[in-house]
């Protein structure tokens, strides 16, 4: 199992924190002794969430705090009430994800539900935040892609998937899109010298309520019996699913602009290794032209310092 270094003194964010890998990693994060504000959009579930870490770690500072990533007006509230407060941020963990509505939901401000959830508000979050991330010493932000990344794509013509919806298509594209943000941050870090890694990560296919999730988002699933018993076969459970992006958020050994991801099969299973990138995201131009329309979408744009 990865070992956590101390992270005594540091200031951590993971949003989607009541839940799957988002739990798991505020767990160990504040097992390690961060102070972890845990920004999730329903407080009660955090709240359980909360009192749950407590019980294995009864020291363990946590603060739970509202965040909805898909509603740019809860990031912005949420990253004015961080700002507010000047205290150096040493981690964010852009976690929180929706995969596969059946049908096609659009957030509050118009946007395709997983591209607004997995994508719009992390980076807006992300680049509101970055006062703070610099102000640390070394910095991270570690964004959770996934697998699907690889057969996914930037339709720009239909970013919005209003024209042809396919969920796991609309999955694949905002998992991407993490992925593209992940490392330009990291170029853009590089270019500026800012004292600021960004480093990508997935958990291969990990049991949680995102598995489940597809229900309570619009429409029951039923799975047969013989696919219930080969998912559990070629998965794992949230220990070592949340391993990677916590090796991504506190190895020493992790590298700026990297992708991590569990090594056996396929990449489903397994422990932590470095993950070649998919060739969809190998691209600087797309990276560029991604992050000009994240800016344009969100209305969240980097200083030009
Ligand atoms: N599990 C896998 O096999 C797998 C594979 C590839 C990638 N991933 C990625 O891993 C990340 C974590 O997912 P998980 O597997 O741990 O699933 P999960 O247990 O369903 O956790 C997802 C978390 O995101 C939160 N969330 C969803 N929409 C949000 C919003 N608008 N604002 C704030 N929080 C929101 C959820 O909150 P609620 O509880 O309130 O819904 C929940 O805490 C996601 O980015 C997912 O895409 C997972």
């Amino acid at each position: 199992m990865y070992n956590v270094p101390t992270q005594q003194g540091k200031l951590v964010v993971v949003t989607g924190s009541n839940s799957g890998t988002g739990k798991e990693a505020a767990r160990r994060l504040a097992g390690a002794g961060a102070h972890v504000i845990m920004a999730v959009r329903t407080p009660a579930k955090g709240e359980d969430a909360k009192q749950e870490i407590l019980s294995h770690y009864p020291d363990a500072q946590l603060d739970v705090r509202h965040l909805d990533v898909a509603d740019l007006s809860s990031v912005k509230m949420f990253a004015e009430t961080l700002l507010a407060e000047s205290r150096p941020l040493d981690l964010l963990l852009n976690n929180a994800g929706v995969m596969a509505p059946p049908q096609r939901i659009v957030s509050v401000d118009g946007f395709e539900l997983q591209f607004a959830t997995n994508f719009l508000g992390p980076f807006a979050l992300t680049l509101q935040l970055l006062p703070l991330l610099r102000a640390a010493k070394a910095g991270r932000v570690a964004t959770m892609s996934s697998s699907v990344a690889a057969v996914g794509s930037i339709r720009y013509h239909d970013l919005q998937r209003e024209r042809h919806y396919v969920p796991y298509l609309a999955y694949a594209q905002s998992k991407l899109a993490d992925l593209l943000f992940a490392q330009q941050l990291a170029r853009v870090a590089h270019q500026r010298h800012w004292d600021l890694m960004s480093i990508a990560a997935h958990p291969g296919f990990t049991r949680t309520n995102l598995l489940t999730a597809g229900a309570s988002l619009g429409g029951g699933r039923q799975r047969p019996a013989w696919m219930t018993k080969v998912m559990h076969l070629a998965s794992q459970g949230v220990v070592p699913g949340t391993e990677p992006l916590l090796y991504a958020a506190t190895s020493p050994d992790a590298l700026s602009g990297a992708y991590y991801g569990p090594g056996r099969l396929f990449g489903l299973v397994g422990p932590t290794t470095l993950v070649r990138v998919p060739r969809s995201a190998r691209h600087d131009g797309d990276a560029t032209r991604l992050w000009s329309v994240a800016e344009e979408l969100t209305g969240v744009a980097l200083d030009n310092d």
